[in-house]
């Protein structure tokens, strides 16, 4: 491997996940190894990185327990940011800013780890830099819980979620079929996802010889009508007394609104102009339970499926190091503008190989989950999704228990 000279940052966008400090671990641990000089933490992205807000990562990860500790870490322990940077022509400032920091620091490498929007980020400054004849190199590091990354088979971050999703769902399913009910109950779960419907489908994992799974999966892909659901709950409790539903938190009705919008709580909009989805379920409780007199609950899985490192998925981790040490790997090779893509080379057994992408074909695009890949009645996923699916939530990885719970590496500012 050619040697890498001079110094790297490395930066957190988007919506944290498990395994995301894995791939900071990834370049860091690969950096070293080529000889890179000092490897700079931006805090809180691009927005910290214009502020000069930098740490040192050798402060927190030259002893391997640092580095196994973050591995265990969920969130970004840089500090996240959705931060869009302004169309070059006519904002030359702040691309100024940026490459002022660069050369003040010595970088040479900015290493991104983040979504489609984050990709936005690694193409406009791969961009600028092509234009004005600069050297430094930009490198993107999928993560993302929502997977919905073009190019890359799937996106570290998206296995962990998956997996304690689908744990949840049975642990619910466990509890809401243990009481002795005069009347049906019915249990409507909301996962995260935004517009694609890959978390959401991983609730169909649940589905095996000690769970029955849920009796509906509703996915953005497909528009979502609320008497069609509320007739397939009728339907189903007659057969039994509990019915379990999960709904992504994207799903539309047929004209175009948002379910979560129903309930008013769609208001916020981020800079990229995604809403904030959140609330279907409890709008489909209400509007089953008035619908059919059921008991109902709604259970929005919020923040927890994205940050559950205590039962992460070793795949997951392990991709996400390998996502990290490639992107390292390919800007020492010269590369720059690209992202690095994990590409699967077969399901059973599993085999997974990796590689970089050119980031015009990435960046604020989203891949949706197959049309084939869910059921007819579109309540369901097929059986080509959960072989899909079934790799990326194996093995696990103990945590490193401090006083009875998980411990993580936090930056010192953080704790008081
Ligand atoms: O993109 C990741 C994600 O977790 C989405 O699934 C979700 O819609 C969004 O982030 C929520 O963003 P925030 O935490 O900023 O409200």
């Amino acid at each position: 491997m050619k040697k890498m000279i001079g110094n790297i940052a490395v930066g957190q966008s988007g919506g944290p996940t498990a395994v995301i400090n894995a791939s900071v671990v990834g370049i860091y641990q690969a950096a070293k190894e080529m000889g890179a000089g000092r490897v700079y933490g931006m805090v809180h992205g691009i927005q910290g990185f214009l502020e000069r807000n930098l740490i040192l990562l050798e402060d927190y990860l030259e002893t391997g327990s640092g580095r196994e500790l973050l591995k265990r870490t969920p969130s970004a322990f840089l500090g996240t940011c959705r931060y869009k940077l302004p169309e070059i022509h006519g904002n030359e400032v702040v691309y100024e800013r940026i490459f002022e920091v660069m050369e003040e620091y010595d970088i040479e490498a900015f290493f991104y780890i983040g979504g489609n929007d984050s990709m936005d980020t690694v193409k406009m400054l791969s961009d600028y830099a092509a234009e004005h004849g600069k050297k430094e190199r930009f490198i993107g590091i999928p993560k993302t819980v929502d997977n919905d990354l073009p190019v890359t088979d799937h996106c570290p971050g998206y296995g962990s979620a998956a997996k304690y999703i689908a744990t949840s769902l049975k642990e619910v399913i466990r509890d809401v079929q243990s009481t002795g009910l005069s009347k049906p109950t019915v249990l409507i779960v909301e996962i995260m996802g935004r517009h694609a419907g890959w978390l959401a489908a991983a609730a169909a994992l649940a589905k095996g010889g000690d769970c029955d799974g849920a009796d509906a999966v509703y996915l953005p892909e497909r528009v979502f009508d609320p008497d069609a659901c509320i007739d397939h709950i009728r339907a189903a409790a007659q057969k039994k007394n509990t019915v379990v539903i999960v709904v992504s938190e994207g799903i539309r009705l047929a004209d175009g609104r948002f379910v979560c919008e129903l309930s008013g709580s769609a208001d916020s909009v981020d800079v990229f102009g995604h809403k904030q989805l959140s609330g279907c379920a409890l709008v489909l409780a209400d509007m089953v339970s008035g619908a059919t007199g059921f008991k109902t609950r709604a259970i929005e899985l919020s923040t927890l499926q994205r940050s559950a490192a205590h039962m992460a998925s070793l795949t997951d981790v392990e991709e996400a190091v390998l996502a990290g040490s490639y992107g390292v790997k390919a800007a020492a090779e010269g590369h720059t503008g690209v992202m690095t893509v994990l590409k699967r080379l077969q399901d059973q057994p599993y085999l997974c190989a990796v590689d970089i992408h050119d980031i015009h074909m990435i960046a604020n695009r989203e891949k949706p989950v197959p049309d084939e890949w869910i059921t007819e009645d579109g309540r369901g996923l097929t059986e080509e999704f959960l072989r899909y699916a079934r790799p990326l939530i194996m093995g696990e990885l103990q945590p490193l228990y401090i006083d009875g719970l998980p411990g993580h590496l936090v930056r010192k500012e953080i704790i008081s």
